[in-house]
């Protein structure tokens, strides 16, 4: 058996820069790997690979991104097991904007090069990781990341300075491609600004970053859910966060706080007014 984890991931900032062939567009995202963990345990074993969680409406057959890694790993590399069982426990929230499936797809791809000793580098890792989707290769390393191309194309920045992580589920739910489409049809007026973000990153300013978190889906999102984030991001700063956004797209909200106290303090009374969240750090 061998045991894995993977951690949400934010989006600081998202900026949607243009269109790419195939129907993807180009992104210019400040990615942060976070301790909010899900855990897996993989078992080689059996015919075909199956991934049961806890959260009974996930798909655990060829639809779950976790199996497809599986099947993807011994296909490219002709190595490891035809099947056997990857248990997940979920802690992310599930199509939350947080990366939940591909790191789990990332996790299992670390886990299979372990268990197989096929010594596959970062690199090569994230090469297969791009087959799963846009978002997998940040998730095969972590760390503090711009994040271009499809997302695919990365470039290591210096580490967000430690802070305390305030993640919110406000209550919708939303579909990327939808999100992507709806972008292409608004006229994008306002770009966050990644250069100054990444200058406070390099200089080890927190609230320069913060202050930045800005993110271009929520210029296009329907009108209820553009409310729910308003008021999540107005109580997260109200309630001291440094700065606020929505991460990918959505629905989760995140605020960046001084250090963990702050943030379980803000999360406290959040969760007394019955919100959903979640109190985490930079990774
Ligand atoms: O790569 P992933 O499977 O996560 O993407 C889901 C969908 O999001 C794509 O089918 C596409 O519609 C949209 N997308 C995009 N441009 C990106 C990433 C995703 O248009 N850079």
């Amino acid at each position: 058996m061998i045991a894995e984890r993977s951690g949400a991931k934010l989006n600081l900032s998202l900026d949607v820069t243009g269109r790419l062939p195939g129907g993807y567009h180009a992104v210019r995202s400040v990615m942060q790997g976070t301790d909010l963990w899900d855990e897996l345990e993989l078992e080689p074993g059996g015919e075909a690979w199956q991934a049961p969680s806890n959260l009974r409406y996930l798909p655990s057959g060829a639809q779950n991104l976790a199996v497809r890694a599986a099947v993807l790993f011994r296909e490219e590399t002709g190595l490891g097991p035809a099947g056997g069982v990857i248990r997940l426990k979920k802690n992310i929230p599930v199509c939350g904007g947080l990366g939940g499936g591909s790191g789990n797809a990332a996790a299992v791809l670390r886990a299979m090069n372990r268990l197989t000793g096929a010594g596959l580098s970062d690199g090569e890792l994230r090469s297969l990781a791009e087959k799963l989707g846009s978002d997998v290769p940040f998730c095969v390393s972590g760390g503090t990341m711009l994040a271009e191309g499809r997302g695919e194309v990365l470039t290591p920045l210096p580490p967000l300075p430690d802070c305390g992580i305030v993640v919110c589920r406000p209550d919708f739910s939303s579909s990327t491609p939808e999100l992507f489409a709806a972008l292409d049809k608004s006229r994008l007026r306002v770009h966050p600004d990644t250069e100054g973000m990444i200058a406070a990153l390099s200089a080890g300013d927190l609230e320069g970053v913060a202050k930045r978190c800005f993110n271009v889906f929520e210029t296009a999102l329907a009108r209820r859910p553009a409310a729910l984030v308003a008021e999540t991001k107005n109580t997260l700063l109200d309630l001291g966060a440094l700065g606020a956004c929505m991460s990918g797209t959505g629905s989760a909200v995140f605020g960046l706080f001084l250090d963990r106290p702050a943030a379980a303090e803000a999360a406290a009374v959040l969760t007394d007014r019955g919100g959903v969240c979640f109190v985490c750090g930079p990774v």
